[in-house]
Order: structure tokens, then C-alpha cells, then sequence
């Protein structure tokens, strides 16, 4: 089990649990791939936009290469390569439990294609009786926030100190005070705005003494910190953990739920079709027993392998490293950013709070937007970065600090059309595979740009908000198609 550590300087990560980064980069995939730089020839991509997906480990390729050849239908085929794949599927089922500390008697795990998918999926089984409700943080992703706000009766809690910091207190107060009875408490893992971890123990035992269940969602926790469920009768349990593999270096297109078993054979399946029944006839139905009951149509067990190979890698390289890079990194930027005079900062942006945030930082630089900045980090830096409100809306326009008019006046211009001066912010976001040395080539940029401006000329297409050099198209053919 991972012991907190503070990382205060460069020499206690080289000490501590240190694996050079040449051998974790040299389980990536396709970071030698050069891009091109408008007038400037071409670099290796530096990708800081991992929490929106991450790149694949190698062996994750390799595994789904081998395992393809021994690749046939799930569940319920004779053949042995069927009955292999089956068994094999199920074995990756028992290891994502393992993965996250869940109770393999009272949990079950369902594979979906990703956490949005996930909650959705969450959602439609719980069913509120009269006057309950669904508490939400108002920090979510669109992705924990909609699927909830459309399907029940949802209230919003802001869950930070006048510090900023991530506090329960709060939660304890509107817990407390509110008219409805909270079911459920949906809460970010990790924020993908500006990358703060709540205390989710301290949070469930809030949750729990209420009488509430926990939503976690780990889209962005689960492969930075180590997440441990718990058994179902635990005050500091995760009734609910959703991730999506694809933020953990498998992109094959899986999600997963791991939840009460009892939640998922009551009432009817979230999608319904083959796999998802035990008796069809024309008048009537029978639903077939968890997991299946909610994995309608063929699995993607091809995904699945991917997941769990991904898994194995990242316990491999362990939590020690993991954690103490993340922080180590996101610590690094934070100081960084903090000497460059134009740059705000969105969240806790004291380099030593590092320890509570995930590995992602979110910006904005004054006299430049955030779309036209983004775009020439792509073009003149080769930097992958990601720019907007990134589907956490409510968020950011809270960071940003939008009042009511300012909000009524960007969705008229959205409206009509014109996303050209939509706010939002600059978002760079780690993986385990970056560098500080691409921090200090992020940092040169940034300089450059705010001091000498652009090197080409910008237009932007209101249609989509995006930024692009005049009469300068990249020739993506060039490097792949299809
Ligand atoms: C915190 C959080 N939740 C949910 C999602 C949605 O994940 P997916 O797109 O894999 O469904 C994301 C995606 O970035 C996220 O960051």
C-alpha cells in the first residue's frame, strides 16, 4: 500500500522509488514519432493532454496482437478458442476487482465502453423513491453531472473551503440541512480541471453516516493514485467506481462499473438485447443474472485484455513511482508557471499543495486566448494541449469567475453560431511518461510566445472556436490513413 510521501525537492525522488524515466517512456508507444513545427522542421510530440487519453503502453498492443490469434465469440460458444475466450474474460472480470480492493462477493464488475457509458449505466438502477435526490459537486465533469441532472432529481454541492481547499464540511452541511433526502453522493475522483482530490474516505464516511451512497468517479483517479473500495459494510467504502480504460494506457474502448451486486439485478438493465436475457418468449422476459444483465450485445474482450494488461504495467511500475512522478511533475509546472508574470493559475496553485492534486494543471494567459495559445503550442511547439471548459462547464465558469450576464452573453453568441470568444482555459495534463525536460521546453515556449507573439498568422473558425495558421493545412495523409 502506497505511504504518503512529500516530495519536496529533485534529490528525494531520485532516492526514493526512482525508475529512470527512459524505461517507462520505453513502454510507450509512439513517442519517437516526430510532428511537424510550422517553419521550423519537425520534433518529438510532447503530449500533455493524458487526461483526455492517454497514449497505449507497448505491451498492451503486443498482448492484444497475440491474444487476437486465440480471439473468438464470448459466452456461450462451443469451441474451444470460445471457451478460452470466455474463460479468459471472465479471469479479467476477477482482476479488475482485484484492481480496485472490491469485495469479490458483494461487488460485481461490469464492463461498458467508458465511464460516461458507466454512469449512465449507474443511474438508470437506482431508483428514487419520493423525495430523494442525488447530490452532485458542482466540480463534475459533464460526464457525472448530466446523466444524473436529466434522469432524477439532483442538488449541487460546492465543496470548497474559502482556502480552496476540498473540504467535507460542506458536504456534511448540505448533507445535514437538506429538505430531501440524499441517496446518492456522485463525486469526481480527481478533477480533470484542475486535477484536486477530495478525501474521499473522510467524504464517504460523510456520506455513509447520512445514510447515503458514493458514486466515485475515477475517470481521471485511476491511474495516478491507488483506489481501494472496500467492503460493502466499510463507512469509508466506494459503493460505485467508473473508469475508462482508455485513460490508462489501453485506448480499445472500455469503461467499467464496479458496484453492489444487489443494485444490478433489480428493475430492468440499463440497454437490453442479446446476452441480457434468460427467457424471451413473446409475452414475455426474463432478465438474466449480474453481470451479464447489463453488458447487452457482444463484449468487447479484446478492450478488456488490453485493460488488464494495461493494469499489470501500471502495478509493475508501481504506485510508489507513479505517485511521487505525478506530483513531482505537476510541482515542477506549478513553480514554473508561478515566475512567468501573464499567467493565471486555476485552483490550488501552491507548488507544495501538489500532493493534492492529480497531474493537471489548467491556465490562462493574459492578452491572448485561450484557443489561439493552445493552437500555437500545437503548430510552432509541437505540444499537445488541450483548451476550452473540458465538459466541466459549471467549473469553470465558477473559476473563471463568469457572472450570470457574461454566461447569457457567450450562450447567444454559442446560439448564433459563434464560438470564437467562448471562455476557457489552457489545460496541460501529465502522464507517467513525461519529462521535466519537457516541462522546460513547455515553459521556453510559453515564454517565447508571450514575449515575441506568433510566428504565423491565426484565423479562427467560429463555427468550431479552433484556431489555424493562414493557408497552412497539415497533410495528415502524410503520416497515416486509412
Ligand atoms: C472526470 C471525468 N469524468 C468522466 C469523463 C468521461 O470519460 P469518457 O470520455 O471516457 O467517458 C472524463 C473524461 O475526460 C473525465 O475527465
Amino acid at each position: 500500500m502506497y505511504k504518503k510521501a512529500v516530495l519536496k525537492d529533485r534529490p528525494s525522488l531520485l532516492n526514493a522509488h526512482r525508475i529512470p524515466i527512459n524505461q517507462i517512456r520505453s513502454q510507450i508507444t509512439g513517442l519517437e514519432k516526430q510532428v511537424p513545427l510550422i517553419n521550423r522542421g519537425s520534433r518529438p510530440y510532447i503530449n500533455f493532454d493524458n487526461a483526455a487519453t492517454t497514449p497505449s503502453f507497448k505491451s498492451v498492443i503486443e498482448k492484444v496482437a497475440k491474444f487476437s490469434e486465440w480471439y473468438a465469440s464470448v459466452h456461450r460458444g462451443t469451441g474451444f478458442k470460445s471457451q478460452l475466450s470466455t474463460h479468459i474474460y471472465e479471469n479479467c472480470r476477477k482482476k479488475i476487482m482485484q484492481f480496485v480492493g472490491a469485495d469479490t462477493k458483494d461487488h460485481v464488475a461490469i464492463f461498458t465502453s467508458n465511464t460516461t457509458c458507466a454512469i449512465n449505466n449507474v443511474c438508470q438502477h437506482i431508483e428514487l423513491k419520493d423525495n430523494e435526490v442525488i447530490l452532485v459537486t458542482i466540480v463534475e465533469h459533464h460526464s457525472n453531472m448530466l446523466p444524473w441532472r436529466v434522469n432524477c432529481p439532483v442538488e449541487y454541492v460546492d465543496m470548497f473551503d474559502s482556502e480552496g481547499n476540498f473540504s467535507s464540511k460542506k458536504l456534511e452541511e448540505k448533507l445535514r440541512t437538506s429538505q430531501k433526502k440524499v441517496r446518492l453522493v456522485a463525486i469526481t475522483g480527481a478533477s480533470n480541471v484542475t486535477g484536486c482530490i477530495p478525501p474521499i474516505k473522510e467524504v464517504s464516511r460523510v456520506v455513509h453516516n447520512y445514510g447515503a451512497e458514493l458514486l466515485v468517479d475515477a475517470a481521471q483517479l485511476i491511474a495516478c493514485r491507488p483506489v481501494e473500495m472496500l467492503s460493502l459494510d466499510s463507512p469509508e467504502r466506494i459503493d460505485y467506481l467508473v473508469f475508462s480504460a482508455h485513460k490508462m494506457y489501453a485506448p480499445f474502448g472500455v469503461g467499467v462499473i464496479v458496484g453492489p451486486r444487489k443494485t444490478f439485478i433489480s428493475g430492468r438493465p440499463y440497454m437490453v438485447g442479446g446476452g441480457t436475457v434468460d427467457l424471451v418468449t413473446l409475452d414475455d422476459i426474463e432478465w438474466t443474472d449480474a453481470p451479464e444483465r447489463d453488458e447487452p450485445g457482444t463484449p468487447n474482450l479484446i478492450g478488456v485484455v488490453a485493460l488488464i494488461e494495461a493494469i499489470d504495467v501500471l502495478r509493475k511500475i508501481g504506485w510508489d513511482f507513479i505517485v511521487e512522478h505525478n506530483r513531482f511533475l505537476t510541482k515542477k509546472l506549478l513553480e514554473e508557471l508561478r515566475k512567468l508574470p501573464k499567467i493565471t493559475i486555476y485552483g490550488k496553485c501552491d507548488p507544495d499543495c501538489s500532493v493534492d492534486r492529480a497531474g493537471v494543471v489548467t491556465f490562462n494567459a493574459q492578452g491572448i486566448s485561450h484557443a489561439l495559445l493552445a493552437a500555437i503550442l500545437g503548430y510552432e511547439w509541437g505540444i499537445g494541449v488541450r483548451n476550452g471548459c473540458f465538459c466541466a462547464q459549471p467549473y469553470v465558469i465558477k473559476l473563471l469567475g463568469l457572472d450570470q450576464a457574461a454566461v447569457r452573453n457567450y450562450a447567444e453568441q454559442i446560439r448564433e453560431g459563434d464560438w470564437s470568444t467562448v471562455p476557457g482555459m489552457v489545460r496541460a495534463s501529465f502522464g507517467i511518461y513525461n519529462t521535466e525536460e519537457e516541462i522546460d521546453y513547455f515553459i521556453e515556449a510559453l515564454t517565447s510566445i508571450l514575449n515575441n507573439g506568433t510566428q504565423v498568422s491565426y484565423t479562427v473558425n467560429p463555427q468550431t472556436g479552433e484556431y489555424s495558421p493562414e493557408g497552412k493545412t497539415p497533410d495528415f495523409n502524410q503520416y497515416f490513413s486509412v
